[in-house]
């Protein structure tokens, strides 16, 4: 793979960029609210002593999460953004992420459940005061309302860990969704892979506004061919790798990840049992239910995705694959902001924001299909890919360097795409996540890529394959 960085942004659309400061202001107004809304049923949802409680120690207590939330929203926008006094400065240093690990959390004189709760409120009062107040331009910080944008961001992410926190906790459902839409069926699928050509495509962006600072700048990066599935693994295509023994061949598994496969006695992806009679069954939010075939697989770690991978004689999509297939459009040579284009998600285009608590089976939302014919690119689950935890050429810290680049080289996988508990705001087809190739709490699954053959790779050059 050869990257030449570029300065501009061909691929970019203008729309976003050119809103006015009204339009961004009530965009805003929207977005905080419904992620405040999101925050308060994920913690109204569970009594006191379950907000305080540890439900995993790969978990923060939900009361954590909530006054941490809170905690980033004064730190931006009502400290810096709206230059007002600390409200309660003495508690920001039980709020700071890179202060206590999420196991120890439950042990610090943290807010308790009605003192969080007023906190946010009285916070979210003085950030929109802040909102009404600050001119959103003259600073980059609040360009097109950036740390308005950043604020919504982090706030959903965290309900995100808070709805993972919420598969971890044990007892009766408290969390209800209407079923994702159905998909045509396994025979109606068509062709299980895609063929990508080979060629530049603009990877990452230097013009979405809230876009993050490792998602920038945009720079061309030149992919020979290769083919990927067009839809994500599937739960019975999981099954298969886990009923032929693939658990217990260290022929597919990685050194490090057959001795993590070892080490924790993983045998089937978290959360899955299989009975006497050899039917596997999952638990979903409480809910205790046979494994849905025609599903995405989802809380697998990057080993387990990487060794179903190497099953099938494929191997996982690396970070730049992963965006041409979801963004590139060759019709036109530039990159889309979505799969779909440009307009923002809409219930057609893709499981997203907790609409539904599971990932929707495959051919779904075939709205969301991306110019190359590769589907449920966003939301369902999150993919693995065969890509460490890297900066893009060009990238500069922006505004803090605890939001990525601190992580930079560090033992991290990619993971791209967002998942069903990802809201739109969150998420968009240049978002890049990250985490230890071990975890699978996080609503994780993956698809396969492979590089093309000769002949394919002729195929798709327009070539013929024996002409010359
Ligand atoms: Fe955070």
């Amino acid at each position: 793979m050869t990257e030449v960085p570029t300065v501009t942004d061909p691929a970019a659309p203008d729309g976003d960029a050119t809103e006015s400061e009204a339009a961004v202001r009530d965009r805003v107004v929207r977005l905080l609210e419904r992620s405040r809304t999101r925050s308060i049923a994920l913690t109204d949802a569970v009594d006191e002593a379950d907000l305080v409680a540890q439900h995993s120690p790969l978990m923060s207590p939900l009361v954590w999460d909530l006054a941490h939330i809170g905690s980033q929203e004064e730190l931006w926008l009502v400290r810096d953004v709206g230059g007002r006094e600390p409200l309660r400065p003495e508690i920001d240093g039980l709020y700071d992420a890179f202060q206590h690990s999420r196991a120890s959390r439950v042990d610090l004189p943290l807010l308790t459940p009605p003192e969080a709760r007023a906190y946010v409120a009285e916070v979210r009062d003085k950030a929109l005061d802040a909102l009404g107040s600050t001119p959103l331009r003259g600073r980059r910080l609040v360009e097109h309302g950036f740390a308005f944008g950043m604020i919504v961001q982090h706030e959903q992410q965290h309900d995100e860990t808070m709805l993972a926190t919420h598969q971890l906790r044990a007892g009766a459902p408290v969390l209800h969704a209407e079923p994702p839409p159905p998909g045509p069926g396994p025979a109606r699928l068509g062709a299980r892979e895609v063929l990508v050509p080979a060629g530049p495509f603009v990877q990452g962006t230097s013009t979405e506004p809230w876009a993050l600072d490792n998602e920038r700048p945009a720079h061309t990066v030149d992919l020979p061919a290769f083919v990927i599935d067009t839809y994500p693994v599937t739960n019975a295509e999981y099954t298969a790798f886990v009923e032929a023994g693939g658990y217990d061949d260290p022929r597919w598994w990685s050194a490090r990840g057959w001795a993590h496969r070892v080490e924790a006695d993983l045998r089937a992806p978290q959360f899955w049992e299989r009975d006497a009679s050899g039917t596997w069954w999952r638990r979903r939010f409480g809910v205790v239910e046979p494994v849905p075939a025609d599903e995405p697989v989802v809380h697998v770690c990057f080993h387990e995705a990487a060794a179903y991978a190497a099953w099938v004689g494929k191997r996982l999509p690396t970070e730049a694959e992963w965006e041409k297939a979801a963004r590139h459009d060759p019709a036109t040579g530039r990159s889309r902001r979505y799969p779909w284009g440009d307009e923002e998600p809409g219930a057609g285009h893709a499981n997203l924001g907790q609409r539904h608590l599971q990932p929707a089976p495959l051919g779904a939302y075939p709205a969301g299909v991306s110019a190359l014919g590769v589907h449920q690119m966003l939301g369902d689950v999150w993919e693995w890919c065969d890509s460490g935890w890297e900066p893009y050429p060009g990238f500069e810290m922006f505004p803090y360097p605890e939001y990525s680049q601190v992580f930079f080289g560090g033992d991290y996988k990619v993971l791209r795409g967002g998942s069903f508990g990802t809201d739109p705001s969150a998420v968009r087809a240049t978002f890049r996540n990250w985490d230890h190739p071990i975890r699978r709490q996080i609503f994780s699954g993956f698809r396969c890529a492979r590089d093309a053959s000769a002949a394919e790779a002729a195929e798709s050059s327009g070539v013929p394959t024996g002409g010359r």
